[in-house]
C-alpha cells in the first residue's frame, strides 16, 4: 500500500493523515471547505514542528512528510485510492451519505474504514455494495500519541478486510485489537464503570470527588481519577457517550447514566473547556488538584492501643513487622480493623464484641500495599476508633481517606465493576481476553488490563465484591457475569486459563 485517503480534516482526520505521512504513505486529505482543510494542515504542521523541536524528526524528514500530504474538496479524487479512512462528524446520516458516494467512486477492491466511536459499522456498511470491504478503524485522541486502534468487524466484514486494516494500523505504528461491532466496541464500553461507579459513590454520599480521585490514583495506580478524567473529556461528551451506549444496549442497567451528569451539563460545568467541572481551571491548569501522597514512604508515629485484624493477612504481616501492639482477641482490642470490600463495616461490627471499636478498610489482596488505604467507620463506630485506624495506616506509611461505609468501598468497587464489564465483553465474544486488556491499557492508559487485574485480586474476591454490591443495593447493575461465576467454580483465571 502506497497511498491512503482520509475523509474529514478535524482533530482525528488530521492526526490519521499525519501518522500516515510519517509512515511513508502518500495521504489525500478531504474536507468540505477550505477552512477546515487549512486548519487540519496547520494542526499537522504544528505537530511535526513539535517533533522537530524535540529532536525526534530532522528538518528534511519533516519537509518530506509534509510533501506527502495533499488536500482536496472533491471526493471524486479518491477514484484510485485503495484504502480510505473516514473521520467526519459522528452523525449516521452524514456517514451513510459519504460511504454511498465513496462506494460509487472507488474501485471494487478499495477498503472503506470508519473511525466512528459509537455508530454501527454494520449499518454504515449495509448501504454500500461492498459490506465485506467496510470496516471500523477506531483511533484514539490524540492520534499521533495514542497507540491503540480497534479494528471493528461489522456483521459482513471479511477476514481479509480486517487483516488489511490491521496491517495498515501496524504500519502506522499502532497496536491493533480485533473487536466485534457492538455498542462502544471494547474501550468505550468496558471503561463505563470508571466514571459510572464514581458518580454513584458521590451520589450515594460515600465520598467526595477529591477522595474518589485520590483513592483511584494512590490506591489503584490510575493516572487520573474519574472526576479529573470527566473534566478532561468534557461532561457533555461523557454524558453523550454514556447515553448512546445505554440506549444501544436497550437500557441495560449497568450503563444507566447518573442524574449528576445531566445536572452538570445543565449548569455548563463541562470541565476544562468551560473553566469549571468537578474542579476549577485557569486555562489548562487545575486550580484545586487532588493532593498527592503525604505519608507514603514517610511513616507517622506508632499508636499504642491494641489492635485486632480481621480478613487481611497482608495487613497483619505489615502490622507485625512494624511492631504494632496486636492481640488475637477482638474483645481485648482497642481497635478491630475489618477488611470491608465484601461486607460493610456496619454488618461486620454486628458480629463483633464492641461495634464502637470496629473500623472497616479496603484491603483486597495487593491493594493495601498501595499508597492509600480507604478507612470506613460503621454507623456505630466511635470517632476515637476511626482516629486510631488512621494512625495505624499512617504508621505503616500509607495515606488514608476516611469515607462513609458503602458496599465495596471505592477501589474494590471500581475494579470489580470494570472487571465485570470486561468479563461480559469476553463472554459475548466482543474480543479475546488479551485484546480486551491491551485495549484498556493502551486506549485509556489503565495501569493493568481489567481481566489481569481480576486474576491478580482473585476472581473469587471480585465475585464476592459484586455479590455484596448486588445484595446490599438490590441493583441489577451489579449482577456478576455468568462467565466470572463459572471461572470461580472451575478455579480458573481469566488470562491463560479456560476463558481463552
Ligand atoms: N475526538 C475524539 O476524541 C474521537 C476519538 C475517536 C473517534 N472519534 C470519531 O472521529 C470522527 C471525527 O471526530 P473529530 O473529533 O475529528 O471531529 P471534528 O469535528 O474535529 O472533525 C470533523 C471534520 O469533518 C469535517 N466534515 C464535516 N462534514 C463533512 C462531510 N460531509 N464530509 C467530510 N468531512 C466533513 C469537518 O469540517 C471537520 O473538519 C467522529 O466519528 C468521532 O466520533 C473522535
Amino acid at each position: 500500500m502506497k497511498r491512503i485517503g482520509v475523509v474529514g480534516a478535524g482533530a482525528m482526520g488530521s492526526g490519521i493523515a499525519q501518522v500516515g505521512a510519517q509512515a511513508g504513505l502518500e495521504v489525500l486529505l478531504y474536507d468540505v471547505a477550505d477552512k477546515p482543510l487549512e486548519a487540519g494542515v496547520a494542526r499537522i504542521r504544528a505537530g511535526l514542528d513539535r517533533l522537530v523541536e524535540r529532536g525526534k524528526l530532522s528538518a528534511e524528514e519533516r519537509a518530506a512528510i509534509d510533501g506527502r500530504i495533499s488536500t482536496t474538496k472533491t471526493l471524486g479524487d479518491f477514484l484510485d485510492v485503495e484504502f480510505i479512512v473516514e473521520a467526519a462528524p459522528e452523525v449516521m446520516a452524514l456517514k451513510k451519505e459519504i460511504f454511498q458516494k465513496l462506494d460509487h467512486i472507488c474501485s471494487r477492491t478499495a477498503i472503506l474504514a470508519t473511525n466512528t466511536s459509537s455508530l454501527s459499522v454494520t449499518e454504515i456498511a449495509e448501504l454500500t455494495d461492498r459490506p465485506d470491504r467496510v470496516c471500523g478503524m477506531h483511533f484514539f485522541n490524540p492520534v499521533p500519541l495514542m497507540k491503540l486502534v480497534e479494528v471493528v468487524r461489522g456483521a459482513q466484514t471479511s477476514g481479509e478486510t480486517a487483516r488489511r486494516t490491521t496491517e495498515l494500523a501496524s504500519r502506522l505504528g499502532k497496536t491493533a485489537v480485533q473487536v466485534k461491532d457492538t455498542p462502544g466496541f471494547v474501550v468505550n464500553r468496558v471503561a463505563r464503570p470508571f466514571p459510572g461507579e464514581a458518580l454513584r459513590l458521590l451520589g450515594d454520599g460515600v465520598a467526595s470527588p477529591r477522595q474518589i480521585d485520590r483513592a483511584a490514583k494512590l490506591g489503584a495506580g490510575f493516572r487520573m481519577g474519574p472526576f479529573e478524567l470527566m473534566d478532561l473529556v468534557g461532561m457533555d461528551i461523557n454524558f453523550a457517550v454514556n447515553r448512546s451506549v445505554f440506549e444501544q444496549f436497550f437500557y441495560e442497567p449497568r450503563f444507566r447514566p447518573h442524574p449528576l451528569q445531566a445536572q452538570m451539563v445543565k449548569a455548563n460545568r463541562l470541565g476544562r473547556k468551560t473553566g469549571a467541572g468537578w474542579y476549577r481551571y485557569d486555562g489548562d491548569r487545575l486550580l484545586d488538584a487532588p493532593d498527592g501522597a503525604v505519608f507514603y514512604g514517610n511513616p507517622g508515629p506508632l499508636p499504642t492501643g491494641t489492635l485486632h485484624i480481621v480478613g487481611d493477612p497482608t495487613l497483619l504481616a505489615l502490622a507485625r513487622e512494624a511492631g504494632l501492639p496486636l492481640t488475637d482477641d477482638p474483645a481485648a482490642a482497642d481497635l478491630v480493623l475489618v477488611e470491608a470490600s465484601r461486607l460493610t463495616t456496619t454488618e461486620a461490627a454486628a458480629s463483633l464484641p464492641d461495634p464502637a471499636r470496629v473500623v472497616g478498610f479496603g484491603g483486597i489482596p495487593g491493594v493495601v500495599l498501595r499508597q492509600l488505604v480507604e478507612v470506613a467507620p460503621g454507623l456505630q463506630t466511635a470517632p476515637e476508633a476511626t482516629e486510631h485506624a488512621v494512625a495505624v495506616f499512617h504508621a505503616l506509611g500509607r495515606d488514608t481517606e476516611v469515607i462513609q461505609d458503602g458496599p465495596g468501598l471505592i477501589v474494590p468497587r471500581l475494579i470489580a465493576c470494570l472487571a465485570n464489564e470486561a468479563a461480559f465483553a469476553l463472554m459475548e465474544g466482543v474480543a479475546s481476553a488479551s485484546d480486551i486488556d491491551t485495549a484498556m491499557r493502551l486506549g485509556v492508559n489503565y495501569p493493568r488490563g481489567p481481566l489481569e487485574w481480576a486474576d491478580e485480586l482473585g476472581p473469587a474476591n471480585v465475585l464476592g465484591i459484586l455479590d455484596h454490591l448486588q445484595r446490599f443495593t438490590g441493583e441489577d447493575r451489579y449482577r456478576p457475569c455468568p462467565l466470572l461465576r463459572k471461572l470461580v467454580l472451575a478455579g480458573s483465571p481469566f488470562t491463560g486459563g479456560a476463558a481463552r
